[in-house]
């Protein structure tokens, strides 16, 4: 199997980048596709900790090559501060292990401003953003509005993009917010020198993807956010700006559908979920205060409290469906170690009827009564387990529920944070 797509199955933060890190000792091009950096991507190695926004999570690997695809929306100075934040720690960046879509959009401090005012005046609606701008750029993107990478390396384009850029969003901040308008040059100045600083990375990533799979190269795409944070197929409104399923790799990079062979959905062992929107099978007392402080589910991004609930088999049976997961994933299966008994949603009951399956409609899962099983806990310490016949037989039963209701394989299962914690299955 040479091409691999991780999507993230739940609303995110389910251990993706842990799960790229992994799978890229077997690969050689790690590229990411949609997503900017509202994305917080964490890789443990050898007890280091490294959080990603924008850059892929291969990056620890030495002479792996990490690209950022056309549907990725690029803040320059987050992806600089990252660059820099990896040299000081001694993870060399140069132009022959990044490589920076020329088509990709470039976020502006225009989207930012939009992200924060907006979300301010929607009040009790608000999404809960992570104020990365990222909505904001993929509607000027598909306005036809936007900045692509390739114009911050043409003064002139870039500006007169800013010009009908601020022409549109400037009237949106004074006459809708009562804001300041933003000015245009000093925005070009700033932007030219990142331009300037990027210029080395930005390249045709679709066709490098092309001459890389053509000399026989393996490619992992990592996802960001979760299926249910997906525009399409999450619980919109309260969803990000992207499409973040498997299918996204393939517009999102500039490879065909052919090119992908497996389709991992990484799994939480429980379910969490940050920023506002329904969360059936979430624990709002002592519980879920417990699932938080034993897994960390504190924010990579933002540092906001990650809302924690039991495992929601209609979220992850969703995923299934529109992903055509090929194999779970399944990480932070310690976090439950010494939980008596664990508690699986199997279905919502919703004005009398039962879904297997999260209902697209919003007020649907606003009214969802998720219906649970119990399964005796394992109460033994898992970090250390290297193979399915060392992990507890009661966490074996747990795992294999899962996959049974969700229909899909389980690949690979995380027992810690750390590369080596990873027991695989999958062939
Ligand atoms: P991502 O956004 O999907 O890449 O996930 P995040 O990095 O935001 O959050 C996952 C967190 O769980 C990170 O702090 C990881 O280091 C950690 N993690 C990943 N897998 C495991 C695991 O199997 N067990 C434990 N205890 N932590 C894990
Ligand atoms: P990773 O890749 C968890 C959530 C925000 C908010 C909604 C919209 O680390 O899994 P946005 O800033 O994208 O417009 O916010 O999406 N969100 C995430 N939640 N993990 C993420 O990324 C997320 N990226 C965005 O909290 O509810
Ligand atoms: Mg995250």
């Amino acid at each position: 199997m040479s091409n691999t797509v991780v999507i993230g199955s739940q609303w995110g933060d389910e251990g993706k980048a842990k799960v790229v890190d992994f799978l890229t000792l077997d690969a050689d091009v790690v590229v990411r596709f949609q997503g900017g950096a509202n994305a917080g991507h964490t890789v443990v190695i050898d007890g280091q900790s490294f959080v990603f926004h924008l850059i892929p999570s291969g990056i620890m690997h030495k002479d792996k090559v990490c690209a950022i695809g056309n549907g990725v929306v690029l803040d320059p100075s987050q992806l600089l501060a990252e660059i820099g934040e990896l040299e000081k720690r001694g993870v060399a960046v140069t132009a022959d292990n990044l490589k920076i879509a020329d088509n990709a959009q470039v976020v502006l401090p225009f989207h930012k401003v939009a992200d924060r005012l907006r979300e301010e005046a929607a009040g009790k609606r608000a999404i809960g953003t992570t104020g990365r701008g990222i909505g904001p750029c993929y509607s000027d993107k598909v306005n036809r509005l936007g900045v692509r990478v390739s114009a911050l390396l043409d003064e002139s384009e870039l500006r007169e993009r800013l010009q009908v850029l601020a022409d549109s969003r400037n009237p949106e901040f004074v006459k809708l917010y009562g804001a300041e308008p933003l000015e245009t040059e000093p925005i070009v100045r700033e932007y030219v020198e990142y331009g300037r600083r990027l210029a080395p990375y930005v390249c045709d990533v679709a066709e490098y993807l092309y001459e890389q799979r053509k000399a026989g190269k393996r490619l992992v795409f990592e996802g960001a956010q979760g299926t249910i944070l997906d525009v399409d197929h999450g619980t919109y409104p309260f969803v990000t700006s992207s499409n973040t399923v498997a299918g996204s790799a393939a517009c999102g990079s500039g490879i065909g559908p052919t090119a992908i062979d497996r389709v991992v959905g990484v799994v939480k062992a429980y379910t969490t979920r940050v920023g506002n929107g329904p969360f059936p099978t979430e624990l709002d007392g002592a519980e879920g205060d417990r699932l938080r402080e034993l897994g960390n589910e504190f924010g990579a991004t933002t540092g906001r409290k990650r809302r924690c609930g039991w495992f929601d088999a209609p979220v992850v049976r969703r995923a299934a469906i529109v992903n055509g997961l090929t194999h779970l994933a399944m990480t932070k299966v310690d976090v439950l170690d010494t939980f008596d008994t664990i508690k699986i949603c199997t279905g919502y009951m919703i004005d009398g009827r039962l879904h297997r399956t999260i209902p697209n409609q919003l007020s649907l899962v606003e009214r969802a009564e998720p219906v649970y099983e119990e399964m005796p806990g394992w109460k033994k310490s898992t970090c250390r387990c290297k193979t399915w016949e060392d992990l507890p037989e009661e966490l074996r039963a747990y795992l294999n529920r899962l996959s049974e209701l969700v229909e899909v394989p389980m690949g690979w299962i995380s027992v810690g944070p750390g590369r080596e914690q990873t027991i695989v299955l999958a062939k």
